[in-house]
């Protein structure tokens, strides 16, 4: 997508690495903010240029006039994949942790990026342990009713068919979960 005199192999060079999104997808509850809060601590620490854009945060801003109706979520992703191309674009390492319950918008995303610099990250925790860990109390008004289109209760969410990374949180812990990504990661950051 470059359309600045500034190329991408030039970007690379004095980053040290290429532009990657990195796309966690999963349950509310699942892990996701977890894990890529984690990543990007480790990354920045390494030295890369990396940055993490979270649902939660886009909500405030950019997206602060969208709510969980269908199709305000098709329109928060697609936003979000547009922020995360254009930073990828920068050279960025750019961690984006979304919900982002439909596969369309999430394939959408990938077709626009070229090939390997759209890594999917399934973040796998079953709805039982989500709810169990109900972080923010949002599960609970759930089932009251007290929020609607709530997702895996009573709104879909449709897991990735073939992600690259499936971090089943319940099952594994955070730093295998972390190894798991950076196998696949490490291999896509190589010149
Ligand atoms: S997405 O579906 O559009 O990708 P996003 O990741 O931006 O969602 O926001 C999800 C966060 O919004 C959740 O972590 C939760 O804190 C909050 N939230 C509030 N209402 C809902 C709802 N109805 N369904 C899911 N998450 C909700």
């Amino acid at each position: 997508m470059t359309y600045t005199p500034v190329s991408h192999a030039e970007r690379a060079i004095r980053n040290g690495h290429p532009g990657i999104i990195v796309w966690f997808t999963g349950l509310s509850g699942a892990g996701k903010s977890t894990l890529s809060s984690a990543l990007e601590r480790r990354l920045f620490d390494q030295g890369k240029v990396v940055y993490l854009l979270d649902g939660d945060i886009l909500r405030t801003g950019l997206c602060r006039d969208l709510g969980f109706s269908a199709k305000d979520r098709h329109e928060n992703v697609r936003r979000a994949g547009e922020v995360a191309r254009v930073l990828a674009d920068t050279g960025c390492i750019v961690l984006a942790a979304f919900i982002s319950p439909f596969r369309r918008e999430r394939d959408a995303i990938r077709a626009a990026m070229p090939a390997g610099k759209f890594i999917e990250v399934y973040v796998n925790a079953p709805l039982e342990t989500c709810e169990s860990r109900d972080v923010k109390g949002l599960y609970k008004k759930a089932r009251a009713n007290q929020i609607p289109d709530f997702t895996g209760i009573s709104s879909p969410y449709e897991p990735p068919l073939a992600p690259e990374v499936e971090a089943r949180t319940d099952r594994d812990s955070i730093e295998a979960c972390l190894a798991q990504i950076s196998a696949v990661l490490d291999r896509q950051l190589k010149p």
